[in-house]
Order: C-alpha cells, then structure tokens, then sequence
C-alpha cells in the first residue's frame, strides 16, 4: 500500500487526525514525553522518538511520523526530511532480526562481498530484503552497511546492531540458520542480542526490556580495538588535559 501524506504542511499550521492512539496510546505518549524532557530544545527529541515508533511499529510508517511531528510541534514534511535521510529508519516493516553486512572497502577486501553474497543467495532476498513475515520469530531482514566502525575486527556484520567480528561466509550463514531457528548467539562483545525492536527500544533510551539488565553492561572493546590505547600506555604519551574551568555556553530555555 502506498503511503501519502501532504509535504506542505508547515509547524504553525498541522494536524494530525491520522494518529491511531490504539497503536499510539497513553503509554507511548507517556514515554515520548521521558524522551523530550531530556532535551533543552524539544524538536533535539525527534531521532529518539523515530527510534520508539520503530520499537512501537517495526519501521518508521507515516502514521508514525505524524504522531512525532504532533509530539514535538513539527510539520510531517520536517519529521519525513530527517526519518527519510538516516539509514538506522526503516521505512518497510523489519524482520524480528535485522543483519547489518558491513560491505565498505577493508570488510569488503576481506570478505564482507562473499558474506552478503551467501546470505543473500541463502534468505532469497536483496538489500532490505525481508525473509519471512516481518516481525515474526525468525523473520531476517538483510541489508548491507557502510563501514560499521571495527574495521579493526573486519570482516564484521551486526544483528540488531551488535557485533559479530571476523566472519566468514561459513560462520555468518551459521549464525543466520541460528536466528531463523529462533535461538540468539552471543555476540562477539557487547550487550547480549535481543530482537529488533527491543533494540529500538534501548536505542531510544529505555532500557526496561528484555537483557536490558546487561545491556550496558557488556564491554563493546576488543583487544585489536584498545591495541593504540595500549602503544601509547607502554610509551608514556598522553593528549593535552581538558582545562576544568572551560567555559561552556549557556543552555538556551526549555522550548
Ligand atoms: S570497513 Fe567494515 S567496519 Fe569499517
């Protein structure tokens, strides 16, 4: 189904009859206001709110930006521009797992291609390819990435975005088989994999479900990552301290 919604709008003079408050009730309202109290400036709230309607939908719909253009006093066509630039908003329904290939130049080189290869060749599906029902268990959407930031541990791939280092097609299509058995393998460092919403979740700053309890507790490094931290450690080299008197400006009123 296609979705429309009018580009003309402008903050001063939108409405929103289209917010179903069954799938945006109280509850998501009461969490969309948590995510604006935290900021100065309410419109600094929208990339957290776009990451709990995906928590809420599975993708960003147009229902979903008009709820956060109503949230924050924003037209659609403002909430669209910047769900529409950034990669992390879907805009078709997601698998209960989302796989992230890394296919950037060092991953790629080392085998990041072949790996998106065997598992597109193996879901039957393309980027942002959907295998199985979105949203039900073992549902797989499959897309490839930019460079994931470990290029140190390439060839790597994420689920739900943690990290899975050193793959190699063999092990990625393994732990693909996995997920679509409905089991969760560890990730190679990090928060333990949830499903993707969950992850959407925690993304917009609730971490009140399931492995949220280690979520922020697993160490994201690994040892090739800290290898520089190290060098300069065993050399004695240290960056320029921060001043503790720096002056920082004012924060601007409540908005
Ligand atoms: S190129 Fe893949 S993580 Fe940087």
């Amino acid at each position: 189904m296609t979705e429309q919604f009018d580009f003309t709008t402008t903050s001063e003079s939108v409405t929103h009859p289209r917010v179903d408050t069954s799938v945006f009730g109280e509850d998501v309202r009461a969490d969309a206001k948590r995510i604006i109290d935290r900021y100065p400036e309410s419109r600094s709230a929208l990339l957290p709110l776009l990451h709990l309607v995906q928590s809420v939908q599975g993708h960003v719909t147009t229902e979903g930006m008009e709820f956060c253009a109503e949230q924050l006093a924003l037209s659609t066509a403002e909430v669209s521009a910047v769900a529409t630039f950034y990669t992390m908003y879907k805009r078709k329904p997601c698998g209960q797992h989302l796989v992230s290939v890394c296919t950037n130049t060092l991953c790629a080189a080392l085998g990041g291609d072949a790996i998106y290869r065997e598992l597109g060749e193996h879901l039957g599906v393309g980027h942002e390819g959907t295998a199985g029902t979105p949203g039900e268990q073992g549902s797989i959407t499959l897309e490839h990435a930019e460079c994931l930031a470990a290029c140190d541990l390439a060839p790597v791939l994420q689920v739900n975005y943690e990290y899975y280092d050193k793959q190699t097609p063999q092990a990625a299509l393994e732990l693909v088989k996995a997920l679509q058995r409905g089991e969760k393998p560890a990730p190679s460092r990090g928060a333990p994999l949830t499903d993707f919403r969950d992850a959407e979740r925690q993304l917009a700053g609730f971490f009140d479900g399931p492995g949220a309890d280690e979520s922020v507790a697993g160490s994201s490094a690994a040892p090739e990552t800290l290898q520089g931290a190290k060098v300069a450690h065993e050399n004695g080299w240290t960056a320029p301290a921060m001043p503790d008197d720096a002056e920082l400006p004012p924060l601007p009123e409540k908005k």
